[in-house]
């Protein structure tokens, strides 16, 4: 039963016990470490995200405590950072992904682990509880995120060792890491990391929207599954950029280009097909306008500046104007025909090889089966 609480310790047990009940937490290690660790030490003014509604609920537990804790122990990931558009340049994970992570990382005592986004520090001190100081490093872009977390975990007792820089670099260290566990989003793996983990190590990372598992070989390949659905922050090159917003990419679009009709896929909003679109093309960002004209789908890439948008009309055809390098409709709906072929599999049935060489292949089922070259992205932009 859960009962209304200002006391952090019940607080904590019963988000273990929410997680446990979940099924999302087994792990004896994590659970204490989830029991142990006050969130509320490593957060101070946060932001939380409804996406009913698409606003932010501030808290500040000067304010108002008992709100501010009964969020940081409900299931939501703590936005502590935004930049200027209002977009979230550093949170906590929600709870319930940390523990599927963790769990998913397995990582026992005597592995070393290199986490990618320090952010607050709090998946830090859960690592530290249950493995040691001396097996944790974490890397964070933000000079004074780092500072942050390193006087806050310090608080608690906890003193892994912190790098400020691009964790797309890794952190190299004499000796290897066992487990990498990125907790901001990737376009692709970078080079740098499998050199960076022992063979039979683990990488986890985000990509798109999928969490990739893959186990890293003698010949410094990496192969596995992607194991669920999940979708972090991207990694930033540059702390002072700022993301584009929902209003930049319909302005990129909203302009004179070449128009054809096409093709509106009616499974073209499945979330596999979403998910593989967004591993696949990782720099276009999509949105979807709901309207009485018919649906309006807009793309967008930053980098190149190519954008298109697509109305669908009543006879099932969409509308197509588009603009820059390329057609991003076009891809859209060309990946959509092929995984219709393939049989609409879901995320998990794919699994990605990252050769020596840095290159991304997609497979289905099993790694001899080969369905898809990524394309190569620059990740030093
Ligand atoms: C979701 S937050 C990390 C959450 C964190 N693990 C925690 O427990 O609070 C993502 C973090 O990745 C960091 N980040 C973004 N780009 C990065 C990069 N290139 N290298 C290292 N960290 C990066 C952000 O500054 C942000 O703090």
């Amino acid at each position: 039963m859960t009962t209304t609480t200002d006391d952090s310790a019940e607080l904590r047990a019963q988000l273990v016990d929410r997680l446990v009940g979940d099924d999302l937490l087994h792990e004896p290690r994590w659970r204490e470490a989830f029991r142990a660790i006050p969130r509320e030490v490593l957060v101070d003014r946060f932001a939380v995200h409804d996406p009913a509604t698409g606003r932010h609920t501030h808290h500040d537990p000067t304010v108002d405590r008992a709100s501010a804790l009964a969020a940081v122990y409900s299931d939501v990931a703590l936005l502590t950072q935004l930049d200027s558009g209002g977009t979230a340049t550093s949170s906590s994970t929600a709870p319930s992904l940390m523990a599927l992570m963790l769990e998913r990382l397995d990582a026992r005592p005597g592995h070393r682990v290199l986490e990618i986004g320090t952010g607050t520090g709090y998946n830090a001190a859960l690592l530290c509880h249950g493995l040691g100081d001396h097996a944790v490093t974490s890397i964070d872009i933000d000079p004074g995120l780092v500072a942050q977390a390193r006087a806050r975990l310090a608080e608690l007792g906890y003193g892994p060792h912190l790098v400020v820089g691009d964790g797309a670099l890794g952190v190299p260290a004499p000796d290897q890491y066992d487990r990498i566990i990125a907790t901001c989003g990737l376009a692709r793996v970078p080079e740098a990391w499998p050199a960076q983990v022992c063979e039979g190590g683990v990488i986890l990372v985000n990509l798109g929207f999928a969490l990739a598992r893959l186990t890293v070989a003698a010949d410094r390949s990496a192969c596995g599954r992607f194991t669920d659905y999940a979708s972090f922050m991207r990694r930033r090159t540059d702390t002072g950029e700022t993301a584009p917003t929902v209003h930049d990419i319909l302005t990129a679009a909203d302009r004179d280009g070449a128009t054809y009709q096409a093709p509106f896929p009616s499974f073209l909003k499945e979330r596999p097909l979403q998910c593989l679109h967004a591993i696949v093309h990782s720099h276009v960002h999509k949105v979807m306008v709901h309207s009485d004209e018919g649906d309006l789908y807009v793309l967008s890439n930053p980098g190149t500046g190519s954008w298109a948008r697509a109305r669908l009309g009543p006879d099932g055809q969409a509308t197509v104007v588009h603009g820059g390098l390329g057609d991003l409709w076009g891809d859209l709906v060309g990946l959509a025909a092929w995984w219709d072929d393939l049989g609409r599999p879901e995320p998990t049935r794919f699994g990605l090889t990252v050769s020596s060489d840095g290159t991304h292949t997609l497979w289905l089922d099993q790694p001899d089966r080969a369905v898809m070259h990524l394309p190569t992205v620059d990740l030093t932009q």
